[in-house]
C-alpha cells in the first residue's frame, strides 16, 4: 500500500493555508528579505499555497493555474544570495514551529526546504 503524502499527513489544505499565512507574515517583516517582495501579499500567499500543495504530494494545483513551476527561472529576476536563502528558511522554520502538528512531522516538513532554497540562490 502506498503511504499517505506529506501533504495529507500534515493536514492538507487547512494546514497549508495557515502555514503560508504565517510564513509570509514573517517574510514581509524580515529586515533582510522583505525588500524582495513587491507583489500583493495575499497573491503570493495563494501562489505558494498552490505550489506547496503539489510540492508535498497533493494535487498539482500550481501547475493547473500557472503552468510548469520553473521555480529557479521564476526567481531569476530577484537577486537572491545565500544569506537571503537562510533568512527565507528561518521564516519557514518559525512558521512551521507554530503549526499544530507532531514534532516529527514538523522536522520532516522543514527538511523538504533547504535544498530547494539553496537552488534559488542566484547572486
Ligand atoms: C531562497 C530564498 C527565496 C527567496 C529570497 C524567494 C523570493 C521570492 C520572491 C521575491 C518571489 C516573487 C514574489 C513577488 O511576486 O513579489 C518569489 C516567488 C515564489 N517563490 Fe520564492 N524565494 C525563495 C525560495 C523559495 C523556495 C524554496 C520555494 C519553494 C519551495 C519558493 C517558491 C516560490 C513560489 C511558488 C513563488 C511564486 C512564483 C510565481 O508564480 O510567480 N521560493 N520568491
Amino acid at each position: 500500500m502506498e503511504s499517505a503524502s506529506l501533504y495529507d499527513r500534515i493536514g492538507g489544505e487547512e494546514t497549508l493555508r495557515i502555514l503560508t499565512d504565517r510564513f509570509y507574515d514573517q517574510v514581509f517583516e524580515h529586515e533582510l528579505i522583505a525588500r524582495l517582495f513587491k507583489s500583493d501579499k495575499d497573491e503570493i500567499k495563494e501562489k505558494q499555497r498552490l505550489f506547496l500543495t503539489q510540492f508535498l504530494g497533493g494535487p498539482a494545483l500550481y501547475s493547473e493555474v500557472h503552468g510548469h513551476p520553473r521555480l529557479r527561472a521564476r526567481h531569476l529576476p530577484h537577486a537572491i544570495g545565500e544569506e537571503d536563502a537562510i533568512a527565507w528558511l528561518t521564516c519557514m522554520d518559525r512558521a512551521i514551529s507554530t503549526l499544530d502538528i507532531a514534532d516529527d512531522l514538523k522536522k520532516e516538513l522543514f527538511a523538504r526546504f533547504p535544498q530547494s532554497a539553496m537552488f534559488m540562490v542566484n547572486s
